[in-house]
This record gives C-alpha cells, structure tokens and sequence, in this order.
C-alpha cells in the first residue's frame, strides 16, 4: 500500500487521540519500517493489518468500525491533496471517474501502486450501483471513502453492501442512496 494512506492514518490518529497514543500504536505494531512513513515509498499490507489491530484494540473497537472512520478521514486528506479529482459536476459523475480517472492518475504517479478496481451503474439521479474488486477486500474503507467524499460533494448517502468479497463474491456491492 502507498505511503500516502499511512501518512494520512498517522495523521487522523494524531489529530485525534495525540502523538503518545499513535507512538503508543507504533510500538505495539513491531513494524518493519518502526512507523515512519513517507507518501511517495510502498510499505507491505501487512504493515496496515498490523497498525489496524493495534489501533482497533486500543480504542476498544472493531478492525471494520476504525477502517470505515479512516475511510472518512482519506476522502477528505485526497481532497486536500488532490483538489483536481474533485472537479466532477456531480457525486456520481465523480464516482464514476475514481476508476477511469482518479485511479489511472494515481497509477500514473506511482507505478509501483495497485488501485483497486470500481465499476459503477447509475440507476436514477438518486440510486447507484458501485463494485469493489481488490484482493484487499477492504470494503470497510471503500464505505467510508464513499460517504467521506459524498460530504465534500455537501451531500449525505446511505450506503447497503449487498454482496461481498468476505462471503465468497468475486466483488463487493454497495448500493448508493442520495438522501
Ligand atoms: C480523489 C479521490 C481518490 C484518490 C486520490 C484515491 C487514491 C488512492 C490511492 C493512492 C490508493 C492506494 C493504492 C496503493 O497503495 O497501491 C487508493 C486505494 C484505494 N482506493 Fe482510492 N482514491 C480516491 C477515491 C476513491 C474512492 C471514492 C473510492 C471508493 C470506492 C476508493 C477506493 C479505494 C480503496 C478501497 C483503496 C484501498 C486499496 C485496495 O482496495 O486495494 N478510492 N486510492
Ligand atoms: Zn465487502
């Protein structure tokens, strides 16, 4: 995974819990790289999985809750970084470039990175369809990258996931509702 997401989870934790609670996390994680990230390097999944746990036990949370809140938080960081990707009239118009823009740029950028796939089927003004491929499977975070970037759009969605990669799918389903 591309340091910038580790950049921006050291920085939600910080912002929100204080740098001894973060060292605290970094300390407990034994990771490989002792916890300093920069955006542009590549650390191992295994290294995000380990953060997670470990930020997740000691909040008292699920591993799933903190990556949904984290999910929030990088649409809003992606935003500030990367105010072009912003530019789609619409939410739907701007979910459907994540794939055939925003993720090709990022490729672009950082060859070494592997986005994940997203499909979308507009159904309505207001109903949508997205689909998740990763062998991530983190669905959790892409929820939460949905509903952080429908705020950014001053809108708020529901979000169903109504088919998953944890229960056997080749991809997992997200059914959108503009609220
Ligand atoms: C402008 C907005 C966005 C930017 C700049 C962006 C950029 C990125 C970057 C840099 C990564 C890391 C790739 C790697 O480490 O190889 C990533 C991963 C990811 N992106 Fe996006 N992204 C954006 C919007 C979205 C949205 C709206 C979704 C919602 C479905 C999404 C879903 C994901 C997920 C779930 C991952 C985790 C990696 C995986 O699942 O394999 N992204 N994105
Ligand atoms: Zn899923």
């Amino acid at each position: 995974m591309k340091g910038v997401v580790f950049v921006a989870l050291a920085e939600m934790i910080q912002n929100k819990y204080g740098h001894q609670f973060w060292n605290n996390v970094v300390s407990k994680s034994e990771l490989e790289s002792e916890g300093v990230y920069t955006a542009a390097a590549t650390y191992k999944d295994e290294e995000a999985n380990k953060l997670l746990a470990s930020i997740a036990s000691k909040l008292d949370k699920k591993s799933n809750d903190v990556l949904k809140i984290f999910g929030i938080y990088l649409a809003g960081y992606f935003n500030k970084k990367y105010p072009q990707f912003f530019s789609s009239d619409g939410f739907f118009d701007f979910l459907a470039s994540v794939d055939n823009i925003v993720h090709v740029e990022i490729k672009k950028l950082s060859p070494d990175s592997t986005p994940p796939k997203i499909q979308t089927i507009k159904l309505s003004e207001k109903e949508m369809t997205l689909l998740y491929f990763s062998k991530r499977k983190l669905c959790p975070l892409a929820i939460g990258l949905i509903k952080g970037s429908s705020h950014i759009y001053g809108i708020n969605v529901d979000v169903e996931h109504t088919k998953c990669m944890h229960d056997g799918h080749e991809f997992c389903e997200f059914f959108i509702t503009i609220k």
